[in-house]
């Protein structure tokens, strides 16, 4: 074999190589994409940081878990520098929870260890998100966008508990959270 015959052969080796790496990295992102629905936000929701203690939403009395008519749950967070209101989140198994949450300053991360809720929270705009979780579990939710010198601080809990659990405290308050009172 001549060395142009073996530098060809070792081309075609390493277009074979590459072409399967991408066409490996295309199936993964349709994959997720199509069935796991990690699609871009369909419509943007907007949110004023400005007024949003003050009226809408995202008022005080409004954040944290509410159980909504259809058996969802939806829970309101407002995040700010440094911290996220409520710092105690309780969610239940086996319901669709959809998280929405708004900045009240600057960027900020929104992640549950070990889930794959994942978002950012962009001033000005509502992110939102809905999950399932399957086992009741205790989840630490830290922001993970730099977001100031308070940044490593800036974390909350999740719980996820029992249905019936969650059940029985919502009939008892109109928004549940297990910030100590
Ligand atoms: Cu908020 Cu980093």
């Amino acid at each position: 074999m001549s060395a142009e015959e073996a530098a060809a052969r070792v081309e075609q080796r390493w277009a074979v190589v590459s072409i399967s790496i991408i066409a490996m990295m295309v199936f993964l992102a349709t994959f997720a994409g199509v069935h796991q629905a990690t699609m871009p936000q369909p419509r943007l929701e907007l949110a004023d940081p400005r007024t949003l203690h003050i009226e809408g939403e995202f008022i005080e009395s409004n954040l944290g878990s509410a159980l909504e008519p259809d058996g969802s749950v939806t829970v309101r967070i407002l995040g700010q520098q440094y911290s996220f209101t409520p710092q105690c989140i309780v969610v239940p198994t086996n319901t669709l929870v959809t998280f929405r949450a708004a900045s009240a300053d600057v960027v900020h991360g929104f992640l549950i260890q070990n889930t794959n809720v994942n978002l950012m929270l962009v001033p000005g705009y509502v992110s939102s998100l809905s999950a399932r979780f399957t086992k009741p579990a205790g989840s630490h939710m830290p922001c993970h966008e730099y977001c100031g010198t308070g940044h490593e601080g800036m974390w909350a809990n999740v719980h996820v508990i029992d249905k019936a659990e969650f059940l029985a405290l919502a009939r008892q308050q109109r928004r549940v959270s297990c910030v100590a009172k």
